[in-house]
């Protein structure tokens, strides 16, 4: 009889091996469906207070020149057929006298395909500034840079995409990134992962935040509001874990807008491959002149509003694979009567 014993230990360690690395990985939706299941809270690794990236950390310092795009992201359109790709061009400015730079001086432009070597399709799209406004003796106003947001359409279902941003008369344009665009809305069909999370801020707990979604492969990132607490700032760059502590004299709840730079610097080696979806906080308001709030959120993401019949930054939909995301911020009335100064009634679809 032939021994066996040798294949048959080669076998078992295969299969040990085979259990360790299905016990490792965090399951995908595809091998679902789950019970359930409820994790306490470990709070033993909190101490102290979180430590914010400070504006010289290399991650969040302007790397580019000129009118070169960056804080380039990826979002999704309502159906998977068609993203949107954003950046952000041109340097913004913070202090007394700052000049608005005019968004149609730098094209909106994405050149894409399935073949990295052959970006053959291009789209075109908007852009637009926004200021930071404060009306008060000693506080400093914001301008952004111009930024951009272009919607790719015709895209196939669940394919991979090269695309390049920016101005190509300048000539500035991006270095070649890809996307995933979603599998088709189907009942069997699914993304892989969804990283969800909220409160994220630019501390050096995020960094380890992200560091852990992003080795988890996310298909999708859901950002469920408080995005960069740039409203835990003054104007003058000071910032404190309790605005209210440390500052309760402030005429108005004063923001330091870089820190939105910063953020965009810091996740776009994330989001212009990963698509972000994002919905408003209160973190998000930053109350600012003529009670304007919520400019650089509105300004800075694109939301598949127009495509998904909402007209607001603060609802919309959309779909990934067989799952419908309804995303209702808080900040907006959803009484069908309600006429939102600017904005179209709340309408179900
Ligand atoms: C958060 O970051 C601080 C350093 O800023 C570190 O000491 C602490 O361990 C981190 N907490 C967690 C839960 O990672
Ligand atoms: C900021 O803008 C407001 C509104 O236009 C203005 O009243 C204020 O003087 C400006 N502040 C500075 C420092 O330029
Ligand atoms: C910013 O303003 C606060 C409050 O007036 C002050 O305590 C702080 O020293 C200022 N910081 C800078 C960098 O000017």
């Amino acid at each position: 009889m032939p021994n066996f014993y040798p294949i048959m230990v080669a076998f078992a360690i295969l299969m040990l091996l085979l259990l360790v690395c299905l016990v490792d990985a965090i399951p995908t939706t595809l091998d679902g469906p789950f019970p359930p299941l409820t994790v306490s809270l470990d709070d033993s690794g909190f101490r102290g207070n979180a430590v914010d990236l400070p504006g010289t950390d290399p991650r969040v310092r302007r790397m580019v020149n000129g009118f070169e795009p960056e804080q380039i992201s990826v979002s999704l359109s309502t159906f998977a057929d068609s993203v949107w790709i954003s950046w952000i061009t041109g340097e913004s400015q913070i202090g007394e006298d700052i000049k608005p730079l005019d968004p149609n001086s730098v094209a909106s432009v994405v050149r894409y395909g399935s073949l990295r070597h052959t970006l053959s399709h291009e789209a075109t799209g908007y852009s637009l500034v926004y200021n930071q406004l404060y009306p008060f003796q000693g506080l400093q106003n914001y301008t952004s840079g111009i930024i951009h947001h272009v919607r790719l359409t015709g895209l196939e279902p669940g394919a991979q995409y090269y695309y390049q941003c920016g101005d190509p008369s300048i000539p500035a344009m991006s270095a070649v990134h890809a996307f995933k665009t979603m599998p088709i809305s189907s009942p069997q069909s699914y993304p892989n992962r969804i990283a969800i999370v909220g409160d994220l801020g630019l501390t050096y707990n995020t960094t380890s935040t992200i560091d852990h979604m992003s080795s988890n492969e996310p298909d999708l990132i859901v950002l469920v509001g408080d995005v960069t607490y740039a409203n835990l700032y003054l104007t003058n760059g000071t910032g404190s874990d309790c605005y209210s502590c440390s500052f309760p004299q402030t005429p108005i709840h004063e923001t330091y807008q870089p820190r939105w730079d910063y953020w965009g610097r810091f996740m776009e080696p994330v989001v212009s491959t990963i698509p972000l979806m994002v919905v408003e906080g209160n973190h998000e308001i930053e109350e600012q002149a003529e009670h304007k709030t919520f400019l650089s959120y509105s300004s800075r993401f694109a939301f598949p509003s127009v495509e998904s019949g909402s007209f607001s930054t603060f609802y919309y939909s959309f779909n990934a694979g067989g799952i419908h995301f309804i995303m209702l911020g808080a900040y907006i009335s959803y009484y069908k009567q309600v006429q939102v100064a600017g904005k179209r009634p709340g309408k179900c679809r």
